[in-house]
């Protein structure tokens, strides 16, 4: 099993993709948001680009079946019924119903490798989960973090190290990394004991601190909360455990 990490969220053609899985990463906090509303009974979840695509495709459900959840500069959006903290989507919310996600990094990184043949939601809350949908799939792997802004992000490949982590300890041989991998997970080595610590470095973290979000940072830091591994096809997000 080859297992690469992609440092930057940039579109990937389908032949790079055609044999692989790939696991799509947005700690802070779309992928955390989407693994939890999951694991709290909603139905299913549409990642979309822009505000404008997600007014759009509410109008063709039916009323009350629908959320529009997201963040636009990590704050909650005009007209959207949830902003892009995981404690927002709760059972007595979320059950139930779709939800229309819209946020600036992890939404639209699903749209760069959607024409990969597996793609799962990964995240700290999933983790083991995510580990073993991995080894059953036996294919290569991509870790995609959805990074910042098309920049690198350290929580997002923290996190592709913990899985690499736990990939290796199950394996044992025949796991060949690249260096983008290997850097990863000894990035992961280092914060191990403290993954908020990361967190609190990164640029995102930092920004989210002083947005009065903080609290945020060790709740998505919370490891093995769910078994739930979601997975994206044909443009919705659907739990399969
Ligand atoms: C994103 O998708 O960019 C993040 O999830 C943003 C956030 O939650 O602050």
């Amino acid at each position: 099993m080859l297992i690469d990490v992609q440092c930057l969220p940039t579109s990937l053609a389908p032949n790079h993709l055609s044999n692989r899985a790939v696991v799509v990463v947005d700690v802070l906090r779309a992928t955390s948001v989407m693994v939890y509303a999951l694991s709290e009974g909603a139905k299913e979840i549409i990642p979309v680009r822009t505000v404008e695509e997600a007014f759009q495709m509410a109008k063709a459900f039916p009323p009350n079946s629908t959320l529009l959840g997201g963040e636009m500069k990590s704050s909650k959006i005009e007209g959207f019924d949830l902003g892009n903290s995981p404690k927002e989507y709760e059972a007595g919310k979320v059950r139930g119903k779709r939800l229309i996600l819209a946020t600036t990094n992890g939404t639209k990184a699903f749209h760069l490798i959607s024409s990969a043949p597996h793609i799962l939601v990964g995240s700290f809350f999933n983790i083991g989960a995510t580990t073993q949908r991995c080894l059953a799939l036996n294919k290569d792997l991509l870790v995609f973090p959805s990074g910042n802004n098309g920049n690198f992000s350290l929580e997002d490949t923290v996190c592709g190290g913990m899985l690499i982590d736990q990939i290796v300890k199950k394996r044992k041989m025949d796991v060949v990394l690249t260096d983008a991998s290997h850097s990863a997970y000894i990035l992961y080595q280092r914060f191990e004991a403290n993954l908020v610590e990361a967190f609190r470095l990164s640029r995102h973290g930092k920004e989210l601190i002083d947005l009065g979000q903080g609290d945020d940072l060790p709740f998505c830091g919370q490891v093995d909360i769910t078994d739930i591994v979601p997975i994206y096809k044909n443009g919705v997000i659907g739990a399969s455990s």
